[in-house]
């Protein structure tokens, strides 16, 4: 994302989340974290930020004291007027592929089922005894193993690593 400016990034996720998207638990897990470069893309058309990907260290802190890095994927965003055009999925895809090889932790995300399910393998089979900083609906508590890294399914905060 480096020939991107954060201000173009931060103008989308308004227009697709709204400009008080800060509130969102989401935004608590992950606070003070910088993104993974290697995770995070954006999708250009003729010099115009059409999509973004973002994805964030973060880890589950079991009541033992045991930590298990996690990595966070979203916010996953296209621009209003372009979406239901694929680029979501292409964005999805191009992480998914990424994270294959490079992810150094399993995947975690709030969003729903209907969609990264249906296109991504993610589902809520770990995540029932994890908790997050914050309010969020239990069945949009997703996550997939990647990479060789396996998902805790164990009591749990998620939070920043
Ligand atoms: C969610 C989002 C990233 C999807 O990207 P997109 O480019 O619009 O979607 P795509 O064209 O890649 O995928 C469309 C397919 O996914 C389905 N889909 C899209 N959003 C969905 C949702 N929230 N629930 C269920 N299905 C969904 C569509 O029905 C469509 O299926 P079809 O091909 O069978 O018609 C985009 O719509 C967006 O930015 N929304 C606002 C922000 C948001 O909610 N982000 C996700 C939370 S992190």
């Amino acid at each position: 994302m480096s020939d991107i400016e954060p201000q173009a990034v931060e103008g989308l996720l308004d227009a697709a989340f709204g400009s008080d998207r800060f509130g969102r638990t989401a935004y608590r897990i992950r606070a003070g974290a910088d993104a993974v470069p290697a995770l995070s893309f954006a999708l250009v058309e003729d010099g115009a930020l059409v999509g973004t990907i973002q994805c964030w260290p973060v880890a589950h802190l079991a009541p033992d004291g045991t930590i298990t890095p996690l990595v966070m994927v979203g916010p996953v965003a296209v621009r209003p007027d372009l979406q239901r055009g694929g680029h979501g999925r292409a964005l999805m895809a191009h992480m998914l592929e990424a994270a294959e090889s490079l992810a150094d932790s399993a995947l975690m995300m709030i969003g729903d089922p209907e969609y990264y399910g249906r296109f991504f393998g993610f589902d809520a089979d770990a995540t029932g005894a994890w908790d997050l900083p914050g309010p969020y609906e239990k069945r949009r508590l997703l996550a997939r193993a990647v990479n060789g890294h396996a998902l805790p399914t164990g009591t749990g905060m998620i939070g920043p690593r």
